[in-house]
């Protein structure tokens, strides 16, 4: 009895092993050979984000430790991969890992996205509060308009 029940159990727990993984296979294949085209924002740009978007990470402004001090060590949502020794910069492969782990915080074409709303001041629009600080006084601040023209989808 114990074997037949053994055996039934297999039946049905191997296919459904089998369906578990299969599954979100599926959805990533979808997902990934249809990017943009289901929805209506552009997909965010791994050259801007390379070109325009670091920077504003790495960038030191008055009264403010930079973005990248704190978002390698602290468990924030925004996490960033730590320089290497001696660089000041990304290497290639480290900024494509940073354009996956920012968009943990972004929306696409969304400006209620957190890497739009924590660093802004909340009297320009910005989230009630951000343990690094506000570091963009208004919507007009060249880098917060940089990070929100990359959210948009800006190519260059
Ligand atoms: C002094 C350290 C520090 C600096 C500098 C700093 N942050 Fe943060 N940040 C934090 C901490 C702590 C949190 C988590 C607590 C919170 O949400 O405020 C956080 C959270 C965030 C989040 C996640 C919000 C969420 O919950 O989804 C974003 C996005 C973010 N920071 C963006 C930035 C950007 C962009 C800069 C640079 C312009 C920056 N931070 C600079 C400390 C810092």
């Amino acid at each position: 009895m114990q074997r037949i029940k053994t055996a039934l159990s297999c039946m049905f727990v191997v296919p459904c092993l089998f369906l578990a993984t299969a599954l979100p296979l599926r959805a990533q294949e979808q997902a990934g050979s249809q990017p943009a085209s289901s929805t209506a924002s552009p997909p965010l740009n791994y050259e801007f984000f390379k070109a325009k978007v670091e920077p504003v990470f790495l960038n030191k402004r008055p009264g403010h430790a930079r973005c990248v001090t704190c978002h390698t060590v602290n468990h924030a949502p925004l996490h960033l991969v730590p320089l290497s020794p001696g660089s000041t910069t990304w290497n290639e492969e480290q900024s494509r890992q940073n354009f996956q782990l920012v968009q943990r915080v972004v929306v696409p074409g969304s400006l209620e996205s957190p890497l739009l709303t924590h660093p802004l001041a909340v009297a320009a629009g910005g989230d009630q509060a951000h343990g690094g600080g506000k570091h963009f006084e208004s919507k007009d601040n060249p880098e917060w308009l940089t990070l929100k023209a990359w959210v948009f989808g800006a190519t260059q």
